[in-house]
């Protein structure tokens, strides 16, 4: 998959941007961003982004009949083994979430909309932490911890790890479009953060035994194995990790 690169200085949000772009009909685009003003995150939260971070959106149109359950899974393995390919220091916390030595260095944002030539537009948004927090910023308000690729390699610029992860994610979406998640089971469970532990799925408590091919969590429960579908879940580990 071929797209056009563009970088805004500073913007509300890439992935509004990149929404938007797509509804008007625009082709494939990695959008980045030095700033964002209005970044999103998950769940309606808000995502803080400045120079310390690698902020951008990908907009691409994809089939309406793909399965997109596992995409976020499949995206987080194309950033982690770009970025470490040994496995060693970056696992993948169900559904969108990138942790660097047991904190999280980053998240997915997927969002849809569609599009002029009714196939799907997809806005896949990536912010990883580049730089560690600086003295004295309030820790508390980061449940997850806070990791930064500086400690993965000093020398990593925002231009330099999307140099790194463009084709990576150009070479990941050729194959999802083609083959889905299931090529990507593997890599995932490579770095699968909470296998094999008590977590908790919105309100349902369970061990987590690892990904299906469609890429839905397999919730060990009272009840048996259940699958969960990514959606707008949230993902609680009954310990930190
Ligand atoms: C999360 O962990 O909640 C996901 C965070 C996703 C943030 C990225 S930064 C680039 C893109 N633009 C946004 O407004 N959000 C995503």
């Amino acid at each position: 998959m071929v797209f056009e690169r563009r970088h805004l200085a500073e913007c509300g949000s890439t992935n509004t941007e990149a929404l938007n772009h797509l509804r008007e009909g625009g082709g494939a685009l990695l959008l980045s961003a030095g700033r964002q003003t209005a970044g999103r995150g998950r769940q309606g939260k808000t995502w803080l982004s400045d120079d310390a971070s690698l902020t951008f959106s990908l907009a691409v149109e994809l089939p309406i009949t793909l399965d997109l359950a596992g995409l976020s899974l499949a995206v987080g393995c194309a950033i982690a083994d770009a970025l470490d390919p040994g496995a060693t220091r970056i696992q993948l916390k169900w559904p969108n979430d990138l942790f660097l030595d047991g904190a999280k260095l980053g998240g997915i944002l997927i969002e849809a909309v569609a599009t002029p030539t009714g196939r799907r537009g997809v806005v896949i948004g990536v912010g990883l932490n580049l730089q560690p927090l600086p003295e004295g910023v309030d820790r508390s308000a980061f449940a997850s911890g806070h990791a930064a690729l500086a400690s993965l390699d000093p020398t990593l610029t925002a231009t330099r790890v999307l140099d790194r992860l463009a084709p990576a994610l150009a070479a990941m979406l050729a194959d999802f479009e083609s083959m889905g998640f299931a090529p990507w089971r593997a890599a995932f469970e490579r770095r699968d953060l909470t296998a094999g532990r008590a977590v908790r799925v919105g309100p349902l408590p369970g061990i987590a035994r690892g990904v299906n091919e469609r890429g839905e969590l397999l919730l060990e429960t009272a009840q048996g194995l259940a699958p969960q579908v990514a959606g707008e879940l949230s993902l609680r580990l009954e310990t930190t990790p």
